[in-house]
């Protein structure tokens, strides 16, 4: 259960403008002052301070060494702590089927000044227009890699005026950046994967900003990513990142669109008329940084617009890592080795179990007398594990077909062999063996369902 105390009054937000508010400290401008706070009972929270005439961070007295004014130190000591124990486990699944705006609602009116959106300059505007609707003030900040599309930039310049707020921007380390494209050129991401670039120019200053917040706001959602965003919950203890009171669990992390499909989003935002990234038009969905984004095709996947070079494990850029668990990194044991010690997956009686032997042969083309089907794994990994259902659908469907369906364990020992002879990257990776071709062909898509496997076997068997 993830618990936080949490304010029970919201009274004073409608006091302070949004970001514009003087009394408001900017995103990223607060140390951190405070240890983790640790119930007895072993479980993380964060301690987040309720009053009725002020905002709580100012009434913390240490912060003398922060850059920002006080404003309310006269605050007395008996109205400054009024707090409640929030269970967000159960207030998520309390929360399951409502609707954005009242999950904004909450958020915004829970949090005040202390919880600002995370908006990334595409579709998620939806939850600036969600906040205008609550009628509450609210902030939203935005990390400006140095690498948007001037597209993106124009957008924020459209989404401040339309609103009338200003986006408080985080910018990355200077001489971060500097040491990083002086060593390793502009685009090494291309070469040794965006893990680097992306923790230099977004996890770093977003670390920074939420350090002086209690609360985010992020336009995550399901069905972006199946393979490491099927179940973010509507709101969250962040499992990663440390809000303003230090320590794991002293920040909340609200996704109001979690439940929430991408194209109601885009008719969230037709109806309401808000005013969307230009590049939208040019067929991208997802948008990041410009040498990592592209527009997609119809039909495919708006995250294989990121990061394409890359396999579908990879493509959280640390900004949301907590959704990464165990299937992203294999468990290791007291020899630094790969932990077998799991229960195999893909269990069917229409799907083949392939060793070393039975994969050399299958790279072979003259010893293939039909089209094969087969997905490298490593029984650890949830990616693998959460297709396992629609996998032996498929092999069940498919068998008496005359395309066979087969498993190649290639995790440990056979990991080198895999990497250098099939192609793996991550878990799972799916390779056609077509009858007439001597190459197999890598499975491109996230989406790991039995209509889009039969589409793709069927196209090129
Ligand atoms: S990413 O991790 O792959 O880059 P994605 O583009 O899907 O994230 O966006 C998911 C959510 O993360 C956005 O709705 C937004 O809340 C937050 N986010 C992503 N990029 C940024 C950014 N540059 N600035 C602020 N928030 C961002
Ligand atoms: Fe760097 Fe690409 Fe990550 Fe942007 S998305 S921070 S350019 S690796």
């Amino acid at each position: 259960m993830a618990l936080s105390l949490s304010s029970s009054s919201s009274s004073h937000f409608h006091h302070f403008a949004a970001s514009s508010d003087p009394n408001v400290p900017p995103i990223g401008s607060l140390q951190l002052l405070h240890p983790p706070h640790v119930l007895s009972s072993g479980v993380n929270y964060s301690r987040i301070r309720g009053c009725s005439v002020v905002k709580p961070m100012n009434a913390q007295s240490k912060r003398n060494d922060s850059l920002v004014p006080f404003v309310a130190n006269t605050l007395a000591p008996e109205v400054a702590e009024r707090t409640e124990i929030v269970d967000y486990d159960g207030l998520a699944k309390d929360l399951e089927n409502a609707s954005p705006l009242e999950i904004m609602d909450q958020a915004l009116g829970k949090f005040g000044d202390d919880i600002a959106i995370a908006f990334s300059g595409a579709e998620d505007v939806a939850l600036i227009e969600y906040a205008r609707l609550t009628g509450r003030p609210f902030r939203v900040f935005s990390l400006d890699t140095g690498r948007l599309n001037s597209e993106t930039y124009q957008f924020f310049d459209a989404v401040e005026k339309q609103y009338g707020i200003h986006i408080e921007y985080m910018f990355p380390d200077a001489v971060e950046v500097q040491g990083l494209v002086r060593n390793k050129g502009l685009f090494s991401f291309y070469d040794d994967g965006h893990q680097e670039c992306c923790r230099v120019r977004k996890v770093r200053p977003l670390r920074r900003a939420l350090k002086g917040l209690r609360a985010w706001i992020t336009g995550q959602r399901k069905d972006q990513s199946p393979g490491t965003r099927s179940e973010v919950p509507v709101v969250q203890v962040d499992p990663v990142f440390e809000g303003l009171d230090g320590g794991i669990g002293s920040l909340i992390k609200w996704n109001p669109v979690a439940n929430v499909h991408g194209k109601d989003v885009w008719n969230f935002l037709r109806t309401m008329n808000v005013p969307v990234n230009s590049l939208h038009s040019q067929g991208y969905v997802s948008i990041g940084c410009e040498p990592c984004t592209r527009p997609v095709l119809p039909g495919q996947h708006e995250r294989e617009g990121r990061w394409w070079w890359e396999d579908s494990k990879a493509k959280e850029c640390g900004l949301h890592k907590g959704n990464l668990k165990q299937g992203d990194v294999p468990q290791l044991n007291g020899n630094g080795n790969e932990t077998p010690s799991v229960n195999d997956i893909f269990i069917s009686q229409n799907l083949v179990n392939l060793n070393r032997t039975g994969m050399e042969n299958l790279t072979r083309l003259d010893n293939r007398k039909e089209p094969w089907l087969v997905v490298l794994y490593a029984p650890w990994c949830q990616f693998c594990q959460a297709m396992e259902g629609s996998y032996v659908e498929l092999a069940d469907k498919l068998a008496g077909s005359g395309v066979k369906v087969g498993k190649f364990r290639a995790d440990g020992e056979q990991k080198q062999f895999a990497k250098q002879e099939l192609e793996l990257g991550s878990f799972p990776t799916i390779l056609l063996f077509p009858k007439h071709s001597s190459k197999a062909i890598k499975y491109p898509s996230e989406k790991r369902d039995v209509e889009s496997l039969t589409a793709f076997v069927n196209a090129l068997r």
